[in-house]
Parts: structure tokens; C-alpha cells; sequence
């Protein structure tokens, strides 16, 4: 496969501090930080018809993913947000993702924070994406993984080396997506949190620190929480996957996604379930219209 085939679009412009610029001309230092030690944060934000969806809570976790790791952002939500409403229109964007980036800075390789004056450096870009209609609409194949991860996984980190190794498990196994164990207790996907529905209850790991207390999570317990749903937000463990009556994954790219088969096994009837169905239709309805 070349980078071209994949359905991702590719970005004509990227803002790089403070100026927007050719993607040609975007240049990273060899000595950045986040080329050095993945010493950075990230966001993924979707984008809908033009308007980028939960805007907000996303630069809240980027701003508290920076301070967890001792990092200031140099930009205040508003400046961010601007930029990232000037780079949707350079693309001319309508369905897709706001990326945005930060790491500490360019500084020759030191094992400890920079001096003060290096300061932290901002990628951004607009990135045109279709919707995920095939996995929402049909359901998606998942394989288990040990999850070999660090224990913050709270800091949405650019260092995404085991999450890649364990979606690649997945792909080699013909999944779309890994959800990964700790200790036989279910944590979450490799780009993604995962649910299970048992007797009518949502489950799903808490938000500590093994998990990426998702934006798209938050959004559905509170679709839960409005529709009269239970939700147990505790630990489960990888018996009660296989059990489960039905799984979905949720994130900022796949939405609320249905697992229907686990390891090759069907989940229950092998189909998307109807509390899943419920839930995509309920947050749906939520989107910025088109
Ligand atoms: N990933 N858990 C992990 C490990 C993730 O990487 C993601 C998202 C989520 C879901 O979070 P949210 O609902 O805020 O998108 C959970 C993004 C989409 C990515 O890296 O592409």
C-alpha cells in the first residue's frame, strides 16, 4: 500500500507556529523534541459539515495533557481555535479531522526538560475524511492484545509506538481494530474505548489512568445518562468480553462503532446490537448538521 491509497486525504497546508504554510514548506528540526523522544501531545478533532464537533473539551484535554507533563501552551483556546478555523478554510473542509500537535521544543538532545527560553512547538492541519459509514453501519472485526502500554495512559501522548504495534496485531489477525488487556481487565482499543453491553448495562473501564478518558466516551455516558441507559464505569474483565450480549469501540474517528466479531468469534448474534444501534442513533442526532 502507498501512503497515497489510504482514504485519508492529503493536506495542503500546515500551520507550523505561527504561520500557516505550504505543506511543502513545513519543515521540523531534527532537534525537536518530538522528533527526539516523542516528547509531545496531540488532539484529534472531527469536523462535520464544516464545524468542528466538541471543539472544547478537546483543548481542555490538550491543555491538561501539557501541564501532566510539565509543558505550558503557548496559545490560549481562542487563538487555537481560530487557527484551527483558518486551516479548515484553506482547505476548504467540510467532513474531516483538526489535528493539532504540540511538543516541547527544539533543543539538542538533553534527557532532561529544555532550558526556559525553548519554547514549545505548535503543528496543526486540516485534514479532509470521509465519514466512517462501513464500520458504523455493518460492524467491525476486533482481535485481543495485552496491553503493553505505559501507566499514563490519561496524557493523550504523541509516543503511540504500542498502540501502532497492537492495531497492526489486529490487521495481521483481519481486524480493524485491537482491544487490549491488562491483567485480564479489558482497558480500552488501541485508538479507541471500548464498551460492552451485559443485561441492558453499558460497561465500560474507568477513566484513570489506564485509559484515555476519550471525548467521544464522555459524550455517550451523557447519551446514556439522558435516554435512563446504566452505565457501570468499573473494571471488567476479558470472560465478560467474550460474554458480552454486544461491544462497540467509540472515538473521534470511528464514532460508536459495533465489534461483532472478537478473534474470529461471532459477539452474540454477530450483528451490531440494539443498545449500540440506539446509541449511534442518539448520537447522530447530536452532530453539528450538514
Ligand atoms: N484516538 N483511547 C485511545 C488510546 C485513543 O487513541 C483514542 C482516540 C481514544 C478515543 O478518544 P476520543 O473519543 O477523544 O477520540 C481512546 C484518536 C482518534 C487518534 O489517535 O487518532
Amino acid at each position: 500500500m502507498r501512503a497515497s491509497d489510504h482514504r485519508f486525504a492529503v493536506m495542503n497546508w500546515i500551520l507550523r507556529n505561527e504561520g500557516i504554510v505550504p505543506r511543502a514548506q513545513a519543515r521540523v528540526d531534527i532537534d525537536d523534541r518530538g522528533h527526539q523522544f516523542g516528547d509531545g501531545i496531540y488532539e484529534v478533532i472531527r469536523v462535520y459539515g464544516g464545524t468542528a464537533f466538541l471543539m472544547q473539551p478537546h483543548l481542555d484535554r490538550l491543555r491538561r495533557s501539557a501541564r501532566e507533563i510539565g509543558m505550558v501552551l503557548p496559545w490560549n483556546d481562542d487563538a487555537l481555535a481560530a487557527r484551527g478555523e483558518e486551516l479548515m478554510a484553506r482547505e476548504s473542509m467540510s467532513d474531516g479531522i483538526l489535528y493539532f500537535q504540540v511538543t516541547r521544543g527544539v533543543c539538542p538532545r538533553l534527557q532532561v526538560f529544555p532550558p526556559e527560553d525553548v519554547t514549545p512547538q505548535i503543528t496543526a492541519y486540516a485534514r479532509p475524511m470521509p465519514r466512517p459509514c462501513g464500520e458504523a453501519d455493518e460492524g467491525l472485526h476486533a482481535h485481543l492484545v495485552p496491553d503493553i502500554r505505559w501507566l499514563r495512559c490519561d496524557i493523550k501522548s504523541i509516543n503511540l509506538l504500542p498502540n501502532m504495534l497492537a492495531r497492526q496485531k489486529a490487521k495481521e489477525h483481519g481486524c480493524a481494530e485491537a482491544l487490549q488487556h491488562r491483567d485480564g481487565i479489558v482497558t480500552e482499543g488501541a485508538f479507541s474505548n471500548a464498551y460492552i453491553v451485559a443485561g441492558g448495562t453499558v460497561h465500560t473501564h474507568p477513566a484513570d489512568n489506564r485509559i484515555l478518558a476519550g471525548i467521544t466516551r464522555v459524550h455517550i455516558l451523557g447519551l446514556c445518562a439522558a435516554a435512563g441507559i446504566p452505565v457501570r464505569e468499573e473494571p471488567f474483565r476479558v470472560e465478560d468480553l467474550r460474554g458480552a450480549d454486544e461491544i462497540f469501540i467509540s472515538s473521534t474517528a470511528s464514532e460508536v462503532a459495533p465489534v461483532i466479531r472478537l478473534d474470529g468469534q461471532p459477539v452474540a448474534a454477530g450483528k451490531p446490537g440494539p443498545l449500540t444501534r440506539r446509541l449511534q442513533a442518539a448520537f447522530r442526532e447530536t452532530l453539528p448538521a450538514d
